[in-house]
């Protein structure tokens, strides 16, 4: 019997918190404040919902392991760990002073408010460089295959996807455009957000022998989600609570970001949300290798989790 979507999720976090936790010791030594910064952020307790999705891309959910099996399976864990360190050092730089200026993440301090600005600056810079250095020690059999993460993870996080979103995001803020706010609006939203999100689907993928038949569904599958993920953000920075969070709420709304409840009003910005998820259900409904729990039931989670 298949295991139902909240199992799934459960097991793949534990797969990657049990390969976070054997692996992160070694990989941030000596320990100097620098990697002390990186490690209290990295440990603060993120959903690690992109590492799932390199999983789930993956296995598929009905193959996950029960435990993790280095010796087969290194790869994917390494590239787990790539998108959770370079998505952890976008949100250190996202609350600084410069950017969205945040005091509380993942339930704690922000790292600049925990240590200091130079040293969160630098915690973000050693956790970007250290995920292409983790790509880099993807075992494959073809050449090809390191060369291509690197460059799915380029796409999704560099100067085309996460970055310019964010660049975006804050031009926005300081300069809003008069015209045409619906399409910038996506286009912030796809980049800063939806870009790393699909780059973590195309990873898992690419590290399976049939990834190309599958490359364009869990593309458009994954960019849908992104969206929807960051809408759900949105609506969640209106409505959602400190404590649930583990950020604080309402600073769009303050630092005049533009957003979807900000934008067309919270009943609009919902039923945006609500298309979005019946979407992305139809993209994999039917398609053979993708027609299961997880990622069927992975529309709803994001659209009704609460941090
Ligand atoms: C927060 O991402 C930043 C956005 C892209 C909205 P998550 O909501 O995945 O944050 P963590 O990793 O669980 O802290
Ligand atoms: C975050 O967007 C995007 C990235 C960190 C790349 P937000 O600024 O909305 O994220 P939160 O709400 O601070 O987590
Ligand atoms: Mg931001
Ligand atoms: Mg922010
Ligand atoms: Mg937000």
């Amino acid at each position: 019997m298949l295991a139902p979507f909240s199992e799934i999720l459960k097991t793949s976090k534990q797969l990657f918190d049990s390969f976070f936790e054997s692996y992160t010791k070694e990989l941030f030594s000596p320990n100097t404040r620098i990697t002390e910064a990186c490690l209290y952020s990295l440990r603060a307790g993120g959903k690690r919902i992109r590492p799932i999705f390199v999983l789930n891309s993956f296995f598929n959910s009905s193959n996950l392991p029960e435990e993790i099996n280095l010796k087969d399976h290194k790869s994917v864990y390494l590239a787990a760990l790539a998108v959770e360190c370079i998505h952890t050092y976008s949100l250190i730089h996202d609350d600084l002073p410069a950017m969205d200026n945040d005091d509380t993440r993942r339930g704690l301090p922000t790292c600049h408010i925990q240590f200091d600005e130079a040293t969160a600056i630098l915690a973000g810079d050693t956790l970007n460089s250290i995920s292409f250095y983790l790509l880099s020690l993807i075992e494959a059999t073809d050449s090809n295959t390191i060369r291509d993460c690197i460059q799915i993870l380029h796409a999704g996080a560099g100067i085309q996807g996460m970055i310019l979103g964010q660049m975006e995001d804050i031009e926005e803020e300081k300069n809003p455009s008069s015209k045409d706010k619906e399409s910038k609006l996506t286009s912030i939203h796809e980049k800063k957000t939806g870009a790393l999100i699909e780059a973590s689907f195309l990873l898992g993928n690419r590290l399976r022998p049939d990834w190309k038949e599958r490359n364009s569904v869990i593309s458009s599958y994954a960019k849908e989600i992104g969206l929807l993920f960051q809408i759900t953000d949105d609506i969640l920075d209106v409505e959602g609570n400190l404590e649930d969070l583990g950020k604080t709420p309402g600073k769009d709304a303050k630092a005049g970001k533009l957003t979807y409840p900000g934008l067309y009003g919270m009943d609009t910005a919902k039923r945006f949300k609500n298309e979005s998820l019946e979407k992305a259900i139809s993209l994999v409904t039917g398609v053979p290798s993708l027609n299961n729990e997880f990622f069927l039931g992975l529309p709803k989670y994001i659209a009704e989790r609460k941090n």
